[in-house]
């Protein structure tokens, strides 16, 4: 039975948050899709654009002069404009001698200026008007080149603005990454946080770069043109600026529907890119279960749906946007219609009339452009707050001024009435007690959401106990400096993890000195040494993406390669070895002995038989330590650990 279009659209949204790390390749860039926040808007925008800028601290210089270049751009372009005056009216005037136009104004210094720098004489004849259009037209040229160099000048410096700008933030972000706690990542999808790296980002990139300048050039053309409108006719321009807020509403009309459906859009994308990630990811479940018409069935309706929208969001954006720009040749008319007559009634010249409706429709153009924009930046401007959320985001609580550094760590670990839970009111450990000495091997067992991997989290300061205490060699894991802390535990986590890298950079990532030999010699404790040496290039093969070349179970003996390399004086293996064969695993048993002699070891496993040599087993339930002994003791005990040894209840 396919979903219906609305449940997939909830269920598909967050998927496509939660799976983006895969995701990275997909979505054209445009990153995780289905952030429906991308487009809303910002809480306050005037503090994130402050703070915005503060990111240009060092490069202030810089935009001062993009903003020279901008004016210089925007007034060439404008004087450039306004030279075709003289010349139409000395074309007039050639034309027709008695007609009445006076040069006089601004037009008459641009005038005399092109006369005065080619020596042309004041007369119209048709021989000297043929050598005052050529000049004019070389210091059009020249007006237009700067214009352009500017222009060329300005986007460069801004370019290097922005993308310096854009490395800080990420640089801080993740920076910022780094610092905090486990809670963090525990309570957000993965998705959530790379999107603040791709969308966010790339949204802020989007606005430094093209809108922020569409802005300020448009704001600079618009004060421009009217100081130039006004120059050459105030009656024309009164005529102009009454069209304003025709062209205004229309904008923000317009602004505010794409921005609705682009926001539609963006979740209908993350859904459909969320799916098909699903799918690509889960395909052979999918083929498994026969489920490839159902598969087919609800991509159809999202597929649909996204058709949709885009189509509401193209049209608002791409189609309406443009016609209503066209709506300010309506004033272009009404301009050369009333500036027709007042040049009959002589209150224009030929050359005002012809540069003015140039004007009037080039006043229009960044109204338009400048409302159009507003979606790009408000997007933006809710991303760049999001992103600072994440910095703003309190990290790891800092170590205490006086916190112990544990030069020499022996490994005496001690739990006492420890008692936490993930969240508050929902209690996942009751009442932790226990004592292990180094050298011993301190087993958890139990069922399946126990607590087991919690205790260790509590050991490493992932988490912090809610009551009681942890201490290791008398002091309270509070009061160690946590990076020192965390140096002393060797931890191989529940779920594997590989980086992209060799086999025997992976291996050295538990203690970043260690030499090829002992590399090497991590890798035969963890039996990991002859399955490395039948791969393709040894210890120098590249793994890809968390290991997906490897099996399970060697996943799982590199990982226990890259605990057993460091010196930490506390080892907790985690089901470590939960996927390798019960041969391979007593060869590892026999490495590990021998590296667990002086150390304390924690060992968490669902297989009793590794077990069963440990010092003490502690048989957890429901965050309670109901049983604790020796093999023998507990089998005596005929208590729970009997029941899940003799296998009278399975161990889920
Ligand atoms: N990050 C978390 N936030 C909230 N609750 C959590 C979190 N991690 C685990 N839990 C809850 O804590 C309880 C204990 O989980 P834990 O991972 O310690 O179990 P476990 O004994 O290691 O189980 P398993 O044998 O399956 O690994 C579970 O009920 C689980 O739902
Ligand atoms: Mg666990």
């Amino acid at each position: 039975m396919a979903r219906s279009i609305d449940e997939l659209k909830k269920q598909y949204n967050s998927t496509a948050k939660g799976n983006a790390t895969r995701r990275m390749g997909m979505g054209g860039g445009r990153g995780p899709g289905g952030n429906m926040g991308a487009t809303g808007k910002p809480k306050n925008a005037g503090k994130t654009i402050a703070r915005i800028f503060s990111y240009m601290q060092g490069h202030r210089y810089k935009f001062v002069l993009v903003l020279v270049c901008m004016l210089v751009n925007t007034l060439f372009s404008l004087i450039g404009g306004y030279m075709t005056a003289p010349i139409i009216d000395n074309l007039a005037l050639t034309v027709n001698p008695s007609a009445d136009v006076r040069i006089e104004g601004v037009e008459k210094l641009v005038d005399n200026f092109i006369r005065k720098a080619f020596f042309i004489p004041e007369s119209n004849t048709a021989e000297i008007v043929i050598k005052y259009v050529t000049a004019a037209a070389i210091v059009l040229g020249f007006v237009y080149l700067f214009g352009i160099l500017a222009a060329y000048l300005q986007g460069r410096l801004m370019l290097s603005i922005s993308t310096n700008m854009l490395k800080k933030m990420r640089d801080d972000l993740f920076e910022k990454m780094q610092t905090l706690p486990v809670r963090y990542f525990d309570s957000k999808p993965v998705g959530e946080v790379m999107s603040r790296f791709t969308n966010d980002i790339d949204n802020l990139e989007n606005m430094i770069n093209n809108s922020l300048t569409s802005l300020i050039s448009g704001m600079v053309t618009l004060i421009g043109t009217f100081i130039f409108m006004v120059t050459t006719s105030w009656v024309l321009t009164l005529i102009t600026v009454v069209f304003i807020p025709v062209f205004a509403l229309g904008g923000i009309l317009i602004g505010k529907k794409s921005r609705k459906y682009y926001a539609g859009q963006q979740a209908a994308l993350g859904a459909v890119n969320g799916y098909i990630e699903e799918t690509v990811s889960g395909q052979k479940v999918v083929k498994v279960f026969n489920h490839e018409d159902t598969c087919c069935e609800e991509f159809g309706m999202l597929n649909e749906d996204m058709r949709d929208k885009q189509f509401k969001a193209s049209f608002w954006g791409g189609v309406m946007g443009p016609i209503m720009g066209n709506t300010s040749q309506i004033s272009y008319a009404v301009t050369v219609g009333i500036g027709g007559i007042l040049m009959i009634s002589g209150h224009l010249n030929p050359g005002g009339l012809t540069i003015f409706a140039r004007y009037s429709r080039q006043f229009a153009m960044p109204i338009n452009n400048m409302s159009q924009q507003m979606t790009t930046v408000f997007a933006a401007l809710a991303g760049a707050e999001r992103v600072f959320e994440v910095m703003d985001t309190d990290p790891e609580l800092p170590d205490r001024e006086d916190a112990n550094a544990m030069d020499n760590m022996q490994g005496h670990v001690i739990m006492k009435n420890v008692t936490f839970g993930y969240n508050p009111g929902h209690t996942i450990l009751y009442d932790i007690n226990l004592y292990a000495k180094p050298g011993q091997k301190i087993a958890f067992v139990g069922s399946t959401g126990a607590g087991k991997t919690t205790v260790t989290n509590l050991l490493s300061r992932f988490y912090d106990v809610d009551e009681g205490t942890i201490t290791i060699d008398g002091v309270d894991v509070r009061d160690i400096k946590r990076d020192r802390l965390r140096s002393q535990i060797a931890m191989v986590l529940q779920d594997t993890h590989l980086f992209s890298g060799t086999v025997m950079e992976n291996i050295r990532y538990g203690r970043l000195d260690a030499t090829d030999e002992e590399v090497i010699e991590a890798a035969k404790t963890a039996s990991a040494h002859s399955f490395i040496m039948r791969l393709q290039d040894g210890y120098n093969t590249v793994l890809e993406g968390d290991g997906a070349n490897l099996s399970q179970g060697q996943r799982q003996l590199l990982n226990i390669a890259r605990a057993a390399i460091s010196k930490a004086p506390i080892l907790v293996l985690d089901e470590a070895t939960s996927s390798v064969d019960t041969r391979t695993e007593r060869h590892i048993e026999h490495g590990m002995d021998r590296l667990m002699k002086n150390r304390t070891t924690f060992v968490i496993a669902h297989r009793l038989s590794t077990v069963r040599n440990a010092n003490a087993i502690m048989v957890m339930e429901h965050g309670r330590i109901i049983e604790r002994g020796s093999h023998d003791e507990l089998l005596a005990l005929k208590g729970r650990y009997y029941e899940l040894y003799t296998g009278k209840t399975e161990l889920a």
